[in-house]
């Protein structure tokens, strides 16, 4: 079989038993609490809670993986063994509620071992046996099922059943979520079937026997607090690990012949970017793998460096097509070191250049497109993506490395620790991942002083902090009273009505004064949108307010004008007092217009370069709009030109915007949210004419004509695959215009020439 068959033997075989066949979900996980997609069972998880209504009873798929980060992670070992990588393809079967144990493990067994043919001999099953204050009970189920598989097959269950804790027998996807004990299938792969020797390699980290299917029996939701709360109904979910299995498959020409050292490597879904590094490199790879991560051979350096490439190369090519572009921060930053880690790799053991990972996007795509097609669609961005990084970091990579010899060569305490401020100098200059240097430190022996590197980068975090740091709220009210939230009643305002409220508190900080009220039409800064302004009567006098914040309890704090601040002589009004508050009507509107002209922008660019695009941190004020975004290159002048027009044509339409709360559980697909932003159980949904729906806390126009007209105004990078827009709305953008025109015809006065004849006389065109 090759690998493909493989992967559609096991889909036809499930298929056989009732189950729908479905596409893998995005690696960029629907579940606010994982980096990425790390399992097959991530996108059912709202079945398993019971939020939703499973539309099957049974499914099976191929899922992309990444575990490279978070509860599960592998990357470490990647390269230096033949059976762990970051991205890995989990073909995987569930019942929502449906069958359990004892179909799941009899299926199991039938696909292995009279599918596939795979020795039952060679098989090894282990059963959850908990440790002290380990959750649940000793799986007595699992046991006898597994008791009569082995007894029937003629094995003895005493040696093929291997009880395990929590660690190896507890499956859970994060901290917290769905969970319950599992029974994993290993395989003996040692030349000899002794299956004494085979057991006591169960669970040891031998590439001589290694897991290749999880049989998890979800049971339990994990809570935040250590608890486990169980289910309402009892799940089966599995995965099996199909590179391990196909590379099995290889190596062992069809399970029959186990004298050869097995490894995944040997599947041929790898089988093409192996080829292609070995043409780009003019090296071969000969699969040695070291003992040790000190003192390698040359080989070793060759082969390591595939393994990684190869492996890299898959990853990062899976995740750019799903939207993970290589960035500074989170699930992006670890897609950017996994990328450098290959280039560096690349770089010096197998003396690639500039452009050599990006042509391993082509193989990839020849060996995976057809099962994931995004590869397909999403290739160019793909491919440019990885060229940008390969051009930014391999400006300072060879200097990196150098400067690393140099300080290994120096290095301290008998020449056993890697300095921390020498692997703090190759993360600030040279972009070196701590993870690289310490990969790079251990092939000398060394240890990078972690502690040491980190009191650095905490120091310069509070640079960071320092240089943003602004006036320190403190809440007035004192004694354990839990100050109420503000109620928000300004999404719509009717300039010719104020809101009556009651003063609630006054707020004092060394330089401001803020009052509280139990209700107000003020937009407290949030989501990039700035406070409103306008002001409040009380008592009779009138109180400027020039800006409105939030704090911790939700309470919308107005900030007085300085000359009504503390230090005059104006009296702070009374708490209690009836109050009549007025927002700055044509600033709050100029404000609204910019908003939504950051969602049409949003909108504009997914369309035209494609939905890796995410916003990544807008600010929103009456007179300009910033809004940045990932992408891995500039903009073009015509490109620019394009997203102005696909936003104007919204404008001109005069599509209407509409806001509506919703469970966040219940959001549609289609509505585009922020993962690593946290969004509480209700959440607001702007639409603006069904084309633009984004989760959205601001304030809006009621129709896009109100916008008038949107002009871009810059367009510059502000950090690597980070983008920054910067426009203008409504009046803001008649007046840009405006300047713009004065300055032609400036020109054009000053040349002696028509406007339409400037460009001519300057023989631009
Ligand atoms: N969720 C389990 C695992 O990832 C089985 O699919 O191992």
């Amino acid at each position: 079989m090759t690998s493909a068959q493989i992967r559609s033997s096991f889909l036809d075989f499930f298929k056989s038993k009732q189950h729908a066949i479905v596409p893998s979900s995005s690696l960029l996980p629907t579940a606010p609490n994982l980096l990425f997609t790390n399992a097959g069972m991530n996108q059912f998880v709202p079945y398993f809670l019971g939020d939703q209504t499973a539309p099957w009873r049974r499914v099976a798929d191929t899922q992309k993986c990444i575990r490279a980060g978070g509860k599960h992670n592998d990357l470490e070992d990647v390269g230096f063994d033949t059976y762990h990588h970051t991205m890995f393809e989990m073909l995987g079967n569930w019942s929502f509620g449906d069958y359990f144990k004892k179909e799941s493990l009899t299926w199991g067994w039938e696909l292995l071992t009279q599918i596939w043919g795979i020795p039952p001999k060679r098989l090894f099953a282990t059963v959850y046996q908990p440790g002290k204050n380990d959750p649940s009970v000793f799986d007595q189920e699992a046991y006898d099922i597994w008791a009569k598989i082995f007894k029937d097959a003629g094995l003895d269950p005493k040696v093929h059943i291997v009880h395990g804790n929590k660690q190896d027998n507890f499956w859970m996807m994060g901290d917290t979520g769905p969970c319950g004990p599992c029974s994993e299938i290993h395989f003996n792969l040692l030349p000899s079937d002794d299956e004494k020797a085979g057991r006591a390699l169960v669970n040891a980290g031998s590439p001589r026997c290694i897991e290749i299917w999880n049989h998890v029996f979800i049971q339990f939701n994990a809570n935040a607090d250590g608890t486990f709360a169980p289910l309402a109904a009892k799940h089966v979910d599995t995965g099996l690990g199909f590179e391990r299995v196909a590379g099995i498959h290889a190596t062992t020409k069809g399970f029959k012949d186990f004298s050869a050292e097995p490894s995944n490597y040997n599947a041929d879904v790898f089988q093409p970017t192996f080829d292609k590094i070995a043409a780009l490199s003019g090296k071969k790879y000969t699969g040695t793998v070291p003992t040790d991560r000190t003192g390698l051979k040359a080989q070793e350096h060759v082969d390591i460096a595939f393994r990684v490439l190869v492996d890299h190369a898959r990853c990062v090519s899976c995740a750019i097509a799903d939207g993970i572009l290589p960035g500074n921060e989170g699930r992006n930053y670890v897609i950017r070191r996994i990328l450098r880690r290959g280039i560096m790799y690349g770089r010096k053991s197998l003396n690639l250049k500039i452009g050599d990972l990006t042509s391993l996007v082509e193989p990839v795509v020849q060996s995976l497109g057809d099962v994931f097609p995004e590869l397909k669609t999403q290739r160019v961005m793909v491919e440019r993506a990885i060229r940008a990084e390969e051009e930014s970091f391999g400006r300072t990579l060879d200097k990196g490395l150098e400067i690393f010899q140099l300080h290994a060569d120096l290095a301290p305490h008998g020449g056993k620790i890697f300095s921390g401020q020498s692997a703090f100098l190759l993360y600030d200059t040279y972009g070196f991942p701590l993870d690289m240097t310490q990969l790079l430190a251990a092939e000398r022996g060394l240890k990078v002083d972690v502690s040491g590197f980190e009191k650095l980068m905490e120091q310069q975090r509070e640079r960071g902090r320092a240089a943003r740091k602004t006036d320190v709220i403190v809440a007035s009210t004192e004694g354990d009273t839990v100050a109420e939230a503000t109620k928000f009643v300004g999404y719509t305002i009717d300039p010719a009505q104020a809101t009556h409220a009651k003063l609630v508190d006054v707020v004092k900080t060394e330089k401001d004064t803020y009052l509280v009220f139990d209700q107000t039409p003020f937009y407290a800064e949030m989501g990039g949108q700035v406070g409103d302004a306008g002001a409040a009567l009380i008592d009779g006098v009138e109180f400027k307010i020039v800006d409105c914040i939030k704090d911790k309890s939700g309470r919308h704090l107005h900030k007085l004008a300085t000359a009504e601040a503390p230090s005059s002589n104006l009296q702070p009004p009374k708490i209690g007092a009836a109050a009549t508050l007025q927002v700055d009507y044509s600033r709050r509107r100029a404000i609204n217009r910019h908003h939504s002209a950051a969602h049409l922008i949003h909108w504009a660019l997914r369309k035209m370069l494609g939905t890796h695009v995410r916003q990544f941190g807008t600010h929103k004020t009456p007179d300009r709009m910033r809004f940045d975004f990932t992408h891995f290159e500039a903009l073009t002048h015509a490109q620019i030109k394009e997203c102005e027009q696909l936003v104007n044509e919204k404008v001109i339409d005069n599509s209407p915007v509409n806001a509506a709360e919703i469970d966040y559980d219940k959001k549609p697909a289609d509505v585009l949210a922020f993962f690593g932003d946290k969004y509480g159980k209700r959440v607001r949904v702007v639409d603006i004419g069904g084309f633009s729906k984004e989760l959205c806390g601001g304030t809006h126009v009621s129709t896009t004509g109100e916008i008038g007209v949107i002009k871009i105004v810059a367009e510059m990078a502000i950090a690597a695959g980070t983008r920054r827009i910067e426009a203008v709305a409504g009046q803001a953008a008649l007046d840009h215009i405006a300047a713009k025109e004065a300055a032609l015809s400036a020109v054009s006065h000053r040349l002696n020439a028509g406007v339409a004849d400037v460009v001519q006389k300057f023989g631009i065109n």
